[in-house]
């Protein structure tokens, strides 16, 4: 298979590693140059997907099989801040994309804001109501890509694992850096996730993109924990101190705007024979297997 990527972030990066490694070509795509780490050595080209020309140029030029959708901006709180800017880059250009891949299988990756997070989980079949105007650009983007056939929108809940590197590491990294260099941590007791491992969710991208499954699919972490209760099972598989870990309200958090349930299940997903094997990780077992990379990460200033 030879995927487009576009965007060259956090998931971008470790989705086209993930084709890489299955013996595909990945290309990925983004305004500018992703930093030779999360670049992981595959090519990448210039893209605004809020130009229809570009859009349309870059799927010539590519020649790609597939797309994968995986753009920013992903930052909650600034697309609270920026609702014009946020759907400018998901609602328009999603419409850019579909219509740039011209009847060719596209993987969306979405998001548990597209509920309001008043049920405890959200399954495929239940009703959306964005929570955030991150959510409602998203759900634009979903609805225009399904309307092609041809597309997938693979809602996952937050995303983590070891990422020094990125702009703005994921709450595992932020967690274990701040509690390594012994700095307290203010976290939500009353905001809820399932967290994904990364190379979780690029394994089911990959694998459903080769399946060629279209629609709606759900993937959570097997446990719904509060950000408090996380990040002390994060110091505990790390073995570091957990008494900087201090409950606040959401409301007064840096996840005010998130729905208070960001959680996610599925329907679906038990009856996608591709999908077997490829059941997510827990907390812990991903704390004990990414302690070891940050671990090794020793050197780097916290
Ligand atoms: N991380 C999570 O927990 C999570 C959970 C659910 C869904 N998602 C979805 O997954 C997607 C990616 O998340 P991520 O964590 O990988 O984000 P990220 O690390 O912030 O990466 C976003 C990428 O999109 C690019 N981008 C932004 N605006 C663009 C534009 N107009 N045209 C082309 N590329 C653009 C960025 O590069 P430039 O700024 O240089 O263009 C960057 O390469 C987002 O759509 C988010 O909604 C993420």
């Amino acid at each position: 298979m030879r995927a487009l990527v576009v965007g060259s972030g956090y998931l971008g990066g470790t989705i086209g590693g993930r084709v890489r490694a299955l013996g595909g070509q990945a290309v990925l795509s983004s305004r500018r140059r992703p930093g030779a780490a999360s670049a992981s050595g595959l090519d990448w080209r210039e893209l605004d997907v809020r130009s229809p020309l570009a859009c349309r140029e870059i799927v010539r030029d590519v020649a790609p099989d597939a797309l994968v959708v995986v753009h920013g901006p992903s930052d909650i709180t600034w697309c609270e801040q920026n609702p014009d800017e946020a759907m400018a880059a998901h609602g328009a250009g999603a419409r850019n994309l579909a219509a740039a891949a011209d009847g060719r299988p596209v993987l969306l990756i979405s998001t548990d804001n597209v509920f309001d997070g008043e049920r405890t989980s959200s399954a495929e079949s239940d009703a959306v109501n964005p929570a955030n105007a991150y959510g409602a650009a998203k759900l634009a983007a979903e609805r225009t890509l399904l309307d092609t056939g041809t597309a997938l929108a693979l809602r996952v809940s937050l995303v983590y694992g070891w990422d020094p590197d990125g702009i703005r590491p994921n709450f595992f990294t932020t967690c274990a850096r701040a509690l390594r260099a012994g700095r307290e941590l203010e976290v939500p007791d009353d905001h809820w996730n399932t967290p994904v491992l990364v190379d979780d969710v690029a394994a089911w991208s990959v694998a459903l993109l080769l399946a060629g499954r279209t629609g709606l699919l759900h993937l959570g972490g097997p446990e719904r924990l509060s950000r408090h209760a996380w990040a002390r099972r994060i110091a505990a598989a790390l073995d570091l101190d957990d008494t900087g870990v201090r409950a606040v309200p959401r409301e007064r958090s840096a996840y005010a705007c998130r729905p208070v349930n960001a959680c996610l299940h599925s329907e679906r997903a038990a009856e996608l024979p591709e999908l077997t094997g490829l059941e997510p990780a827990g907390v812990d077992e991903s704390a004990l297997r990414l302690s070891a990379i940050a671990a090794a990460d020793t050197d780097r200033p916290t």
